[in-house]
């Protein structure tokens, strides 16, 4: 390859340190941890830390939304969102399906700091869940230098059935790299979404024959 070939060429585990280190402190808040990785599982993640410190684990299979789609529910608690780009989609259907009242959620996201450093145009994910517009520099330097604040935003319009207790971030380095953000947050169902689930479950019971 030339040396002049600056190719962007994505890598599977850039900050390996920090990502076991959020791992890590996942599991100091949810134990026993039952993990359902959903991007490119028994990797590296899989090897240094769930498989010595995870009470049960299982993989995704095939395209990730596509799968988290076709299941009803999730019954773990702990998942492992590692995509290249963005995880606020898969985010969005665990928030949905998940039935554990407490969940760790960790996070790659390569997305949200990135369009805010290249300055291009808000995803229209986030246009539509979090009412942003296309174009804006404000929100963009808010996105960028603000970064916590408009993490915490994002998750209240993507999973609004579930309460932050605790988050963890870390930064990628270097020049470029520090657009992608790693984060673990830990995720309490809203008493309200609690009644909800449970008023589906006596309905779907009351169904029943
Ligand atoms: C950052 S790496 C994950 C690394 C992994 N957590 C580990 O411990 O080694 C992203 C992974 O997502 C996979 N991937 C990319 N697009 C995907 C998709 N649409 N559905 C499922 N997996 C995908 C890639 O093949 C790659 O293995």
């Amino acid at each position: 390859m030339s040396k002049f070939d600056l190719k962007f060429k994505k890598h599977d585990n850039s900050h390996p340190r920090e990502k076991i280190a959020l791992r890590e402190w996942a599991l100091t808040h949810i134990s026993p941890a039952h993990v359902l990785d959903i991007y490119g599982g028994n990797g590296l993640m899989f090897e240094r830390v769930w498989k010595l410190k995870a009470e049960s684990y299982r993989a995704a299979d095939g395209d990730a939304l596509e799968w988290l789609s076709t299941q009803s529910e999730f019954t773990e608690n702990t998942f492992d969102v590692d995509p290249y780009a963005s995880p606020y989609e898969a985010l969005e259907i665990i928030g949905n399906k998940a039935t554990a009242e407490k969940i760790g959620v960790v996070c790659t996201d390569g997305t949200l700091r990135r369009v805010a450093m290249m300055r291009t145009h808000i995803p229209q994910f986030f246009r539509e869940r979090c009412g942003w517009p296309e174009r804006s520099l404000t929100l963009m330097a808010g996105i960028y230098h603000q970064y916590p604040r408009y993490l915490r935003h994002v998750l209240s319009c993507v999973v609004p059935q579930w309460e932050i207790e605790r988050l963890a971030i870390q930064y990628g380095k270097g020049t470029w790299k520090q657009a992608t953000v790693y984060f673990a947050v830990i995720l309490t169902k809203r008493p309200i979404a609690r009644t909800e689930a449970i008023e589906r479950e006596i309905r779907i019971c009351g169904d029943r024959p």
